[in-house]
């Protein structure tokens, strides 16, 4: 693999998505990861990533210098940048002039790392110290106004830097960079794809699993339909997947999973019916976390008992015991409960999808090392309805958050009503692309007085809250177009009965969450 070493700020993983884009497969590992414990991993390459810190600020992350001895390909980005240039003998100085944003860089020395590219591009920036004087040997690449060292390359020791960040979108050549790094400098062929990590995964599969029976979970999203494609295409029917629909699910939601997935794959499906058990556990509850709590409690205990059946029936038949539990744990799942880096854990979401912590059962967990951009090419390779495939973040209580109030059967069908409707405009707009997820509520405890036709009306608000964001943990208001909204509230307002008022929720995140509730 290649290495990024995570000094702790957010780059190393959109890094190791840009690796993982240029089809070459990445890790990140921790800056306090020792030069043996490199060697050991025998890695094709190293990229140091960009940190919030200075290099002389007290407790500053450190890294083994020892690791630029070890004849790795090696490319520092930003803060791993001026790591290299220190421990390599150059010089890094506070020179009180900062560059933030896009800055022009004028390339000097095209070289190994920056060929093929015009010697004037934007670049994105966000340092205050600059490397002052390149290391003994290296050759300076490209400079900007306030930077006389923005780039530097030793060909011989196969050591390269840039201070500017090549992973961000904003840096016109920044892709270019690290391929030039990845498949010039250090000689990595671009191979890794879907269609090998299927193959790797279904072998991995195959021989965790033996003969023994796998039971999945299925959510209804992504993560979790690829997940039990790709141990089904390992293992065939020892592979049931169990379904609960706790009523808490958007229109044609349980019927893509049990139609359209179950046709796609050929899995063995089991539906849980417990829409009754949810809506009477929530019944009267409005508090946000006491719902959570109980939708939460009830799904495993939902899940367990069809398990439990399971278990008994394959005792009872004589067959293979259920030994495996599939769960689509992804990367930055893994990187951030700390399996990759010390980078503290931000929100540890109450996940429906989650499962007991006694489990008697051991885990399958074929998407640990993916991103979500790669989970959605996998889903594709392994033929699975688009509908899945691309759909956008759902949280796993479902509904049952995005009714302020207390939940019951029509509340929630007026919701579900109206979401349809939005959704359907959304996509026929074209604007999924653009619109990472819009969650619709009603305001159930909320009324207010309107007049439709010739009466007087006294209904409840249903709110859009369309979002813009690459992965939830901050994210803006998307701008919808105005006859778009507009095509919406008519219709709700037409079409569904209670909801006589439309609003637009245009808050961030943060301060406002993505959900309401
Ligand atoms: P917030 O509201 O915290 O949501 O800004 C961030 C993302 O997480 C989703 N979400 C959840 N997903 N279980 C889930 O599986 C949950 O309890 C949950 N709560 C929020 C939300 O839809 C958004 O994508």
């Amino acid at each position: 693999p290649v290495l990024v070493v995570d000094f702790g700020a957010q780059y190393a993983q959109l890094i190791a998505r840009r690796v993982r884009e240029a089809s070459v497969y990445s890790e990140i590992v921790p800056h306090t990861i020792t030069a043996a414990e490199i060697a050991a991993k025998n890695p094709a390459g190293i990229i140091l990533s960009g940190g919030p810190s200075s290099v002389y600020e007290e407790g500053a992350p450190s890294f083994d210098a020892g690791a630029f001895a070890l004849g790795i390909p090696t490319l520092g980005i930003c803060y791993g940048f001026q790591v290299m240039a220190q421990a390599l003998g150059g010089e890094v100085a506070h020179t009180g002039r900062s560059e933030y944003g896009a800055t022009d860089v004028s390339v000097g020395v095209a070289g190994t790392l920056l060929g093929d590219q015009p010697t004037e591009q934007i670049a994105w920036m966000s340092h205050g110290d600059s490397v002052s004087r390149a290391p003994e040997g290296f050759e300076v690449l490209a400079s900007t106004l306030s930077t006389p060292v923005a780039a530097f390359a030793s060909d011989e020791k196969k050591l390269y830097g840039v201070q500017w960040h090549p992973e961000v979108r904003h840096s016109q050549y920044g892709q270019a960079v690290l391929e030039n790094f990845l498949h010039r400098a250090a000689g990595i062929p671009a191979d890794w794809n879907s269609e090998n990590v299927i193959e790797t995964q279904v072998a991995r599969i195959r021989e965790q699993v033996g003969s023994a029976r796998v039971i999945a979970g299925l959510s209804g999203g992504v993560d979790s339909a690829v997940a039990a494609a790709i141990v089904h295409r390992a293992v065939g029917d020892q592979l049931t997947c169990v379904f609960v629909d706790h009523g808490l699910l958007r229109q044609g939601e349980r019927e893509q999973v049990e139609r359209d997935y179950v046709a796609a794959t050929g899995i063995r499906l089991i539906t849980v019916d417990a829409a009754e058990v949810f809506l009477r556990e929530l019944d009267g509850v409005t508090d946000p976390e006491q719902k959570r709590k109980i939708i939460g409690r009830e799904f495993i205990r939902a899940f367990e008992r069809t398990q439990a059946e399971l278990v008994a029936e394959a005792a009872a038949e004589g067959a293979e015991p259920v030994k495996f539990l599939v769960q689509g744990t992804l990367y930055p799942d893994v990187v951030e409960s700390g399996g990759g880096t010390g980078t503290a854990n931000i929100k540890s979401h109450h996940n429906v999808g989650g499962l007991p912590e006694d489990l008697e059962f051991e885990l399958v967990e074929p998407l640990r090392t993916l991103f979500k951009d790669e989970v959605r090419a996998i889903g594709r390779e392994l033929g699975l309805p688009e509908e899945i495939v691309a759909r956008q973040p759902f949280p796993g209580p479902g509904l049952g958050i995005r009714i302020v109030g207390a939940v019951n059967h029509e509340r929630l069908e007026t919701l579900r009503a109206a979401d349809a409707i939005a959704r359907e405009e959304l996509t026929a707009a074209g604007l999924d692309g653009e619109i990472w997820q819009c969650p619709v509520v009603l305001l159930a405890d909320v009324r207010s007085v309107g007049v439709q036709g010739d009466g007087r009306t006294y209904g409840h608000p249903i709110v859009l809250r369309p979002v813009s964001s690459e992965d939830a943990m901050t994210a803006d208001w998307t701008r919808v177009p105005y006859d778009v909204l507009a095509r919406i509230s008519n219709r709700i307002t037409n079409e569904v009965r209670e909801v006589n008022r439309v609003v637009l929720d245009v808050t961030s995140k943060p301060p406002g969450t993505i959900e309401w509730e």
